[in-house]
């Protein structure tokens, strides 16, 4: 099996994991399993949206792996048995933890050890989702061989889809293989204005980019959020939901 990639991309705070969060959901209910959950990003928090916790992370095993090897074991082996443990699994999906980079801002060598395992796991998995963190440039340190699609969120500004643009512009100079971009507008004003409305979508037809769709706020997000409650167990038919499911339909139906 190969596995369609999925990675999220778009400034901080813009909607990233909650939108991975919502299409794991969406992946799971449509049966599109087996699912990797990559979480990319150094403060790691997709696990929350999801209620499941941490206990080992790519960042960790690199340096397990700096230390002495147990006796009669290879780093090969060693790394592989660490990574079986990392991978937190859930019904339908895996999550896979990148943790903490090395030094001050590097992620090489993690970057590294992620690229390896993806290579060893990938075959397993029908989808790979990367919950990115802001910047790109570790998503084209991660080796994946091709992305397939690239979600670009964004806030309902016509400055927040200027970066949007921006940021799908610098794939090819990072190298990155990007077959389908999309960009995602998020937390809309509920209802919108018609105004509001006209200036999004003037503002999505300068970016060149295809609108994936645009995602209203949504208080049940916020409230899921607070209790700590997954978004798996979002109702199917609030507004939030139904729009990034009616979206997912478009891009992966
Ligand atoms: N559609 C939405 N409605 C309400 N709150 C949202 C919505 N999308 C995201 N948020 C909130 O905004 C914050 C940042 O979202 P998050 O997905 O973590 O962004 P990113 O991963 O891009 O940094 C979170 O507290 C999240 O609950
Ligand atoms: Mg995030």
């Amino acid at each position: 099996m190969t596995p369609k990639v999925i990675a999220m991309a778009g400034k901080g705070g813009t909607g990233k994991t909650t939108t991975s969060a919502l299409l794991i959901k969406y992946l799971l209910e449509k049966k599109l399993t087996p699912v990797l959950a990559v979480d990319a990003d150094s403060n790691a928090n997709l696990n929350e949206l999801l209620e499941l916790e941490v206990c080992s992370t790519i960042g960790a095993i690199r340096k397990d792996l700096k230390g002495d090897m147990p006796s009669g074991m290879t780093r090969d082996q060693f790394m592989e048995m660490k990574i079986q443990q990392a991978i937190i699994e859930d019904s339908g999906f895996d999550l896979l933890v990148m943790g903490q980079p090395d030094g001050p801002g590097c992620y090489c060598s993690a970057n590294q050890y992620l690229a390896m395992t993806m290579e060893r796991l990938a075959d397993n998995y029908r989808y790979i989702l990367v919950d990115n963190e802001a910047g790109m440039e570790h998503l084209s340190r991660m080796n994946l061989r091709s992305i397939d699609y690239l979600l670009i969120i964004s806030d309902p500004s016509a400055r927040g889809i200027l970066t949007a643009r921006r940021i799908a512009e610098i794939t090819d100079p990072l190298g990155l293989v990007v077959k389908n971009k999309y960009l995602i507008v998020n937390r809309a004003p509920e209802p919108m204005t018609p105004e509001l409305e006209a200036k999004i979508k003037e503002a999505v037809k300068e970016s060149n980019l295809p609108l994936g769709g645009i995602f209203p706020a949504s208080n049940e997000l916020v409230q899921q959020e607070i209790t700590g409650t997954s978004y798996l167990q979002l109702d199917n038919n609030i507004p939030v939901v139904q729009t990034a499911f009616a979206t997912f339909d478009k891009i992966f139906g």
